[in-house]
């Protein structure tokens, strides 16, 4: 079921760009084998937010073959879109980039609030400049003037950056904080995923190599499946930050997203859409079922 295919909602989203499959089998590690970078916060680094908790990105790769493709979790806690532009993270990956990588961009929940405007003082360096434009906001962060850009701004600006190292983006919607925090589920996505889409959407969509995957909603509906005792359990020590169970379930809940989309890295994945779909995960979203705000 590949409804995403087909129903108009997200435009420039909709067409398919399959990329055909070359897998190199062999020596390895084989220059070949194409590496999936993630470049993400807390929710998805190796060791999450501490405390015990874990990022969903350390269960990625049991999702591939390591024949087909390797995963390099180069998340790291603590970071926004903009911190991790400023310390060279996005250039540190691009470096290592090689034609045919994929690199996986979910951030936002470090990016919210505003930098003081003018002030010497106060800024922590991770606040985004609000809007969904070309904005700026100055501010001075470390006793240097920075010149601070959108979300869709700096998730454009790195996306090319591997664009045009002939990698393909997957530009992923930030994890929920937990559901039932407030007794009954509720899921609603925030504003940085509807800027996630708008990235995706204005770099061009599936037919520029660029691909939105609504990891938020289908965690959130991964969530809703295991209920409200198993996830609060799995949310150890605040709403944000999920114990190792329930971020490979998150992990899981990205891969079928993955599947139900139209990209090439759905080819790579080992297991077929029908074997991830059930009890746990759901089913694929409808378009409709997915729209950010
Ligand atoms: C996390 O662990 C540290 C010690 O390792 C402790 O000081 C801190 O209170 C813990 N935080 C939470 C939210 O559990
Ligand atoms: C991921 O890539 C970075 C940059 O090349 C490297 O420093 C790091 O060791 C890699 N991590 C793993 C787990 O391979
Ligand atoms: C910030 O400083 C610039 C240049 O001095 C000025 O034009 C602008 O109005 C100031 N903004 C605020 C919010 O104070
Ligand atoms: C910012 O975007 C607006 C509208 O999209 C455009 O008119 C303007 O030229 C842009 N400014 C810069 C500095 O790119
Ligand atoms: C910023 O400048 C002040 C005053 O010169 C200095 O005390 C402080 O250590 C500087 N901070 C950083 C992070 O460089
Ligand atoms: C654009 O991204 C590159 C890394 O991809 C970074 O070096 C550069 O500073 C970024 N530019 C802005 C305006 O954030
Ligand atoms: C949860 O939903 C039930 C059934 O709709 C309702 O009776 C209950 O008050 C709700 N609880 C909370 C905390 O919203
Ligand atoms: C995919 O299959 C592998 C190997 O059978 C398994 O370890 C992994 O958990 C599966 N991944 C998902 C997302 O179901
Ligand atoms: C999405 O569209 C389908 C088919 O048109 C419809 O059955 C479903 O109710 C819609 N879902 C939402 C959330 O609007």
């Amino acid at each position: 079921m590949r409804i995403l295919s087909f129903l108009p909602l997200y435009p420039g989203l909709v067409t398919a760009a399959h990329s055909p499959r070359q897998p190199s089998y062999g020596n390895h590690p084989n220059p070949r084998v194409p590496t999936i970078w993630l470049a993400g916060d807390s929710t998805e680094a190796p060791k999450g937010g501490g405390n015990g908790t874990q990022g969903w990105g350390q269960y990625l790769q049991y999702s591939f073959l390591p024949s087909v493709a390797l995963v390099n979790n180069s998340a790291i806690a603590g970071r926004s879109a903009r911190s991790f532009t400023r310390e060279g993270r996005f250039d540190t990956i691009a470096s290592n980039v090689k034609p045919g990588d994929w690199v996986v961009i979910e951030f936002g929940h470090n990016d919210g609030g505003t930098p003081p405007v003018n002030a010497t003082v106060g800024d922590k360096g991770r606040a985004d400049c609000p809007g969904a434009g070309n904005e700026t906001c100055t501010t001075v962060y470390n006793n240097a003037t920075e010149i601070v850009q959108t979300f869709p701004t700096y998730l454009k600006n790195a996306t090319r950056k591997f664009l045009d190292k002939r990698a393909k983006v997957v530009l992923s919607s930030l994890t929920p904080n937990n559901p039932w925090e407030f007794g009954n589920y509720s899921y609603i996505p925030n504003i940085f995923t509807y800027y996630t889409w708008l990235a995706a959407s204005e770099l061009g969509g599936p037919s520029k190599g660029v691909y939105f995957v609504p990891h938020g909603q289908y965690a959130a509906q991964a969530m809703k499946n295991l209920g409200k005792e198993t996830v609060d359990a799995n949310y150890p020590m605040d709403h944000t930050h999920t114990a190792p169970y329930l971020a490979d379930v998150v992990a899981q809940a990205f891969v079928l997203g993955v599947k139900c989309g139209t990209s090439g890295l759905q080819d790579l994945v080992v297991n077929a859409t029908s074997r991830l779909q059930g009890a746990v995960l759901g089913t694929c979203l409808m378009v409709n079922e997915t729209l950010p705000i």
